[in-house]
């Protein structure tokens, strides 16, 4: 299972790396609007410095909702840097444009996926990525989780290669839970991951071994 970071905070990209697990980074228009990233330009630069940081794969949202927009803009950040995956929302032009980097060898993320039709269709149209939002779902009373279950059905009843992307990942308990059903990769805060760490008996352990190992003459 992949780990990756969703967020446009350097230093939380920079924190994630350093403990060695991480597997890449994805972003959206809101988490880059949080860094205060503006304008073109500035926009590029930050996608640069984040592969920079990072060995995997960044996924990198369009702004465009037309087929030629988006296809402008993608190829713009495909050709910024080899890690760059162009992240498309999971609209008519879209699946059209998923088509196309498809065909061109570029690797895509489809975003904004609540159904396991939209899953479908992003495979069909190649994604390499699909992100099924489980925390938005959760968020309205609906069991992310059961998404991703049915859409790990679906692909290996077809041998479909697009990976499943547990995108909007809030909690640790989110993380394991991908990881029984099968997701290809999670994306959530650095807290999600470092929950993964946590257990009050290790802690403890480690207390009672560090105590001991002042009684022993070493
Ligand atoms: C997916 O790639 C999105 O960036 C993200 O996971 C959305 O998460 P949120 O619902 O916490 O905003």
């Amino acid at each position: 299972m992949k780990f990756f970071i969703d967020t446009a905070d350097l230093n939380q990209i920079k924190e994630a790396q350093a403990l060695g697990v991480l597997d890449g980074v994805t972003t959206n228009p809101s988490l880059m609007a949080k860094e205060g990233v503006t304008g073109k330009k500035n926009i590029l630069n930050h996608y640069q410095s984040i592969c920079s940081i990072v060995d995997g794969d960044v996924s990198a949202e369009v702004i465009g909702t037309t087929f030629d927009q988006m296809i402008q803009e993608g190829e713009e950040l495909a050709a910024l840097h080899p890690q760059i995956v162009v992240k498309i929302p999971m609209i008519k032009e879209g699946i059209k444009a998923i088509k196309y980097f498809t065909d061109k060898g570029i690797k895509t993320n489809c975003t904004l996926v609540f159904s396991c039709g939209q899953a479908l269709l992003a495979a069909k149209a190649g994604a390499t990525y699909v992100s099924p939002f489980i925390g938005r779902l959760d968020d309205v009373s609906t069991d992310g989780l059961v998404l991703i279950d049915e859409i790990r059905k679906v692909y290996d009843n077809y041998g479909f290669e697009t990976q499943i992307l547990a995108a909007s990942v809030r909690h640790t308990m989110h993380v394991v839970n991908c990881a029984k059903i099968g997701a290809d990769v999670m994306t959530g805060p650095l807290s999600a991951i470092e929950g993964l760490l946590k257990h009050p008996l290790t802690d403890n352990g480690l207390k009672k071994f560090l105590e001991d190992a002042k009684k022993m003459q070493v």
